[in-house]
């Protein structure tokens, strides 16, 4: 894809559903009982990836654009896949998944594409082994290939140290099948969409706040049945945040970007956009089956560079190649600290965000946990090397809209990954 600079985008945009949203949705409406109809799902292969797991394991799913129906056959009905599960660029599939595998009475293996085999699975195996789950990594090397033979297991309690969802997730779902309870504590509260949806499910889940906003406690029973929903999955803020972007950096615009997910487990942007002195207000704000949204109005404005580290961290873990992007745009320097897990998301962001960054000129010094931005510099033009990593591709792109001269997108096709029909959005809004 090229991209020029522009200005003067106008108009609405209804962002597609959620991606982890979407993943959990199919995934617990698989292991219910009934049919759950799911509304807004986001047809991005990685959560297509979820869909033809499950199928393989037996389970009829329908989908009819973006309404999806799925016929769950209950805790213990899915049924050994006949073939290596394909989990493609996806680490959401391949950690939670591993979590349901590790309770079903059959052997499994599941594989990814190159970047999803080279991240850290051990922090998987390790609380799925001390649950008493058989799962091991086929080379030996912490990564996927893993192969989840069936195992008894037993509730635990575990102290993640990382805030990762996919590792919460992962456990909270083995405890589904445990013997007795299953509890998490992680350093800050990660994104709770399992703990919210599974409680819709039937689940007796709950999260003990030990400390007021930073560790906290998921605790679950094992579950003798889930029901079948009716679910509408909320926009994605992840997917939102390239056109609150683009409505704060490029010249003389005004967008409503509609439909928004703003739990505040994934809304730490928001508080980052106004803090750099963004133009953007919250309307129509609700919640639905615990999940808050609302609709964001957003108008160009001059932003400053902050210090962004600590508690927010995980709250706007993926929206991190944006946000260095608006600080490459913003006045004086940007310091991004307490993100070390960008080094395992689908490539070392740290990298790949600094590399890019300094190919369009602007002056970034990355850290061990982070980045220092230098903002206000113009600019330029550059070929963009994703490295088929579907974020970069797409902050990037708007990087491309406020840069002199011609932006070279290498392999955006990535970008089908999260968001398909990304670029025809951006059309409606010129
Ligand atoms: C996700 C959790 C986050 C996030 C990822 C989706 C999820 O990863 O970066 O894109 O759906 O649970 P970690 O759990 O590894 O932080």
């Amino acid at each position: 894809m090229e991209l020029t600079s522009i200005t003067g985008l106008k108009g609405e945009v209804s962002i597609p559903g959620d991606k982890s949203i979407s993943h959990r949705s199919v995934m617990f409406a698989s292991l219910a009982n009934g049919m759950t109809e799911i509304h807004n799902f986001l047809s991005g292969a990685d959560c297509l990836a979820t869909i033809d797991c499950f199928r393989k394991m037996g389970i009829k799913i329908e989908e009819h654009q973006n309404r999806i129906l799925v016929h769950g056959k209950g805790l213990h009905g899915l049924t050994a896949p006949s073939e290596t599960l394909q989990v493609k660029n996806s680490g959401t599939t391949t950690r939670l998944l591993s979590g349901i595998l590790a309770g079903q009475p059959f052997s499994t293996s599941l594989s990814g594409d190159e970047s999803l085999n080279s991240r850290p699975m051990k922090r998987i195996i390790e609380p799925l082994t001390q649950m008493g789950a058989h799962i091991s990594s086929l080379h030996g090397n912490g990564c996927a290939p893993l192969v989840i033979e069936p195992g008894k297991l037993h509730g635990i309690h575990y102290t993640s140290p990382v805030a990762s969802a996919q590792v919460k997730s992962c456990i909270l779902l083995a405890g589904l099948y445990a013997d007795g309870e299953t509890s998490v504590t992680e350093p800050i509260l990660s994104r709770n969409h399992t703990e919210l949806m599974l409680k819709e499910f039937g689940a007796d889940i709950r999260t003990v706040h030990q400390l007021a906003g930073s560790e906290a406690t998921s605790v679950i029973q094992p579950c003798p049945e889930l029901h079948g929903q009716k679910i509408t999955v909320p926009g994605d803020i992840s997917s939102a945040a390239y056109f609150i972007a683009a409505g704060l950096l490029v010249p003389d615009s005004e967008i409503l970007v509609k439909n928004v997910g703003i739990n505040p487990t994934r809304a730490g942007l928001l508080k980052v956009c106004e803090d750099m002195g963004g133009n953007i207000t919250l309307l129509n704000e609700r919640t639905e089956a615990g999940e808050k949204m609302a609709d964001i109005l957003v108008r160009s404005s001059q932003l400053h560079g902050i210090s962004i580290h600590g508690d927010i961290i995980p709250t706007l873990i993926d929206e991190i190649p944006i946000i260095a992007v608006m600080a490459a745009c913003a006045e004086g320097t940007t310091i991004i600290r307490d993100a070390q897990e960008l080094r395992v998301k689908e490539t070392d962001r740290i990298e790949t965000i600094t590399d890019n960054l300094i190919a369009m000129g602007c002056s970034v010094l990355p850290t061990e946990d982070g980045m220092v931005i230098k903002g206000g510099e113009p600019l330029k033009g550059a070929t963009i090397h994703t490295l088929l990593d579907h974020r970069i591709a797409m902050a990037f792109s708007i990087a491309a809209l406020v840069a002199d001269g011609r932006t070279k997108i290498l392999d955006s096709h990535c970008i089908d990954v999260s968001y398909p029909g990304f670029y025809d959005a951006f059309e409606h809004l010129l």
